[in-house]
Order: structure tokens, then sequence, then C-alpha cells
């Protein structure tokens, strides 16, 4: 099991006090805390071996060099993926999606296909395919969600056709902690000779994900959830559809050559071998380190116990909730298909007044749209406040905000 009271001591932030309250974070959905570890592994980087990566000859530079390619092999090894071939550092989840999206749709989609996506996505999963339906011409259509938030499977099943060439979905919902069944919807998927892009922004950091067993074609992830520094994230994807995309963005390290040749007055290009054909330009070399460091501190922890802490801080946090008589959680009643995730309102306020007065008592949680306006529009919810947990959280803490809800509720 894990043992949350040495966890906490790894993470400085936790000692705060905000509004004279000791810190309960609880927006872990959008971005986690950072252990002393990754601190220090970023910290050290600068301090010793900060250089350009795959630049130079000199020792700095081969240094930064071989722990920015550890670092992809260490991420390769935690999602199962054959190897750093098929682990593309980018600077997150929403990059990830962006580069799917033109390197491969932009060369690949045409004006009688279709790009089938959920309508629980993130925007990050909606936008860049709407936008490049502009340029495409081709079809976005959206697979429907039930009332509680769920995947609707008939409606996807329905909708897919052999003009479908790209199926999208996030593995575990941003706003509800739904876990989409993506193995299934992969062969269902595979059945009709379409691509699956799955949104593990969610997932990735709270359970184990094995993309070979998924079987998925692309799974995008943002190290800032899962302990990381900021602007570093993960696109996976299959060996032999990364080989025969182009590049995403054009420049440094992307090349094996450039050759001018002045009979045409051009140049002629090639590029260089995966990964880095896909990092243009000078990578976040601390940045990957530091997703290496928080890899290493998940796989040290074990991913089965983090799903397993979290779903029990889940079912508490949904079960004292109930005391709270005018709080509405929202989202499915059945536990199995949820985790670490609650999204709620209190009677009569909005759900950003409901953040405000909790972070007077020193409880931070998120409130808005969580950027997935259609899954509010849903739900018929304007906005909700939304409390999501991680390895560091406790019930100490959740008993914590029923208590002041509870005040706020009887103010
Ligand atoms: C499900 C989901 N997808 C995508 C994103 C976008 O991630 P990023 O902003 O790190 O690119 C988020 C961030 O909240 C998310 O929750």
């Amino acid at each position: 099991m894990l043992d949350v009271d040495k966890i906490r001591e790894d993470f400085p932030i936790l000692k705060r006090k905000i509004n004279g309250y000791p810190l309960i974070y609880f927006d872990n959905a959008a971005t986690s805390q950072k252990p002393i570890q990754v601190i220090s592994a970023v910290t050290e980087f600068y301090e010793h071996h900060n250089a350009n990566i795959h630049r130079a000859v000199y020792t700095l530079s081969q240094e930064a060099s071989e722990l920015y390619e550890k670092a992809h092999e260490e991420v390769a090894s935690f999602i199962n993926a054959k190897g750093i071939e098929e682990t593309i550092f980018v600077r997150g989840t929403t990059e990830a999606i962006n580069l799917v999206a033109y390197a491969w749709g932009l060369h690949k989609l045409r004006k009688e296909d279709e790009v089938l996506v959920t309508l629980m996505e993130h925007h990050s999963n909606i936008v860049p395919w709407e936008n490049l339906s502009k340029i495409r011409g081709f079809r976005v259509k959206y697979a429907r969600i039930r009332e509680d938030g769920t995947l609707d499977y008939q409606s996807l099943e329905d909708m897919i056709s052999k003009k479908t060439k790209l199926v999208c979905v996030s593995h575990v919902s941003n706003v509800t902690g739904v876990v989409n069944d993506v193995k299934k919807i992969a062969k269902l998927a595979h059945e009709f000779d379409a691509l699956v892009l799955v949104d593990g922004a969610q997932s990735a950091p709270h359970m184990p994900v094995d993309v070979k067993d998924l079987s998925v074609d692309f799974f995008a992830f943002s190290g800032h959830k899962m302990l990381a520094p900021t602007g570093i994230g993960v696109l996976y994807g299959k060996r032999e559809l990364l080989e025969k995309m182009e590049p995403f963005h054009g420049g440094g390290e992307m090349i094996r050559e450039v050759s001018y040749d002045s009979a045409r007055d051009r140049c002629s290009i090639s590029w260089n071998e995966l990964p880095w054909k896909f990092e243009a330009g000078t990578p976040n070399s601390c940045g990957g380190i530091g997703l290496m460091e928080a890899v290493r501190y998940l796989k040290n922890i074990g991913m089965d116990n983090v799903v397993s802490y979290e779903k029990e801080l889940t079912d508490y946090a949904a079960d004292r909730l109930k005391e709270c008589k005018k709080v509405t959680v929202f989202g499915p009643k059945n536990p199995k298909v949820k985790c670490g995730i609650i999204p709620l309102n209190v009677e009569g306020m909005s759900s950003h007044d409901v953040a405000l007065l909790l972070d007077s008592y020193g409880i931070m949680l998120r409130s808005g749209f969580h950027c997935a306006q259609p899954l509010h529009q849903l739900i018929g919810l304007k906005s909700s406040a939304r409390a999501s947990f991680y390895i560091y959280n406790t019930k100490a803490e959740i008993d914590r905000l029923i208590t002041v809800l509870q005040e706020i509720e009887q103010a």
C-alpha cells in the first residue's frame, strides 16, 4: 500500500498555509504538485549538466543528450511503448493532439472522410478537429453521452462506418472522472480500419497504462498533471504510423540533411529518425528530465497502488458529500466507471463563489467549465466546482472539505 504521510513529506508546497489554514490542494486534474525529487532533478540538471542536446561533441552536451534520451526510455517503459521511437516529447496533451491533426490529418483526411469524437472531450480534442475540418472539408461527428456523463457506446457504434478515419476519445473525463473502455473502442475502430487517438491526460497520471494492451494508435498525455514540470508531455504513436507521417514543425533537430541544389535553387530535406523527426528545435530538456524523475517516482509507488488509493479517496468523498444537504454531485452513480474526480455544485451559489469561499479556508478546487463546455451543456450545467485527488491527498482533508461545505451551506 501507499504511505501517504511519507509521500506528503516529499511535497514542499503542502507545508504552506493559505489564509491562515493548511493548504488543501484538490485541483489535481488541472495540474499536480511536484515532489522534491523532481524539483531537485531539474535543479541538478541546470547546476551540473546544462547544454543544448544533440548539437555538440563536448562533455556537457553529451551528458545532457544522454539524460534526455534516458528520459524517453523511462517514459516509453512507463506506458509499455516499444521504445523511444514511439515516444515523442511535446509540450503537453494539447500539442500532442495538434501534432496528430497536422502531421497526419492534414495529409490523410479527405472531404468524404469522417472523424468521430465524443461529446465528453476536453476542448483540446475538439478544436483541432473542427479547425482542420475547415481546411480539409471532412466531417466531425460527435458520439453522444448519457445523462450521467457516461459514454453512449451504442451511439458510437451507430456512428462509426467505413468513412470514419479516426476515433478521438478521452481515457478519463476531466469533468466527471468517467473511465472509457478505450480497448473496446480501439477494437471497434480497427474493425472499420479507423485509427484511434486517446487523450490520456487524466489517465496516465492515475492508473497503469499499457499502450500495447490497449492497442491504440496514438496516446497523448501531459507531464505537469503527473508530478513533472509544465511544458513537457508525450505523444505515443505506433512506429509504423509515425514513420509514414509528415513532420509537424520544421527546423533544427528534426532533419537528417538539408542540401541546397543550385540548379533548382531549392533545398531538399530528409528527416531525422524517430522520435527526433517530431521534436523540432531546442527541446525542453530539463522538462524531459523532470518527467523522467516523475515517472520514476510513480513507478516506485506502483500505479496499481495509485489507482486503488485514489479510488478509496473518491468513494470516501462521494459518501461523505451525501451529508451536505445543499451539495449536488454530478456524474455516474456507479463508482466502478469513474476515478479521482468529483464535480459538484452548492444550491444557490455559482461554482466560482464556492471555489472562492473554499479558498478562504485554504482549500483549492477548480470552478467553471474545465475546458469541456459541450459536456456541461449536455448534462444541463452552467458550470461546476471540481474536486480532484492525487496520491498526497488524505481522508482528513476530505473531512475538512465537508466541514467547510457545511459551514458554507449554513451561511
Ligand atoms: C482530458 C484533458 N485533455 C487535455 C487537456 C489539456 O492538457 P494540456 O493543457 O496539458 O495540454 C487536459 C487538461 O486539463 C485534460 O484534462
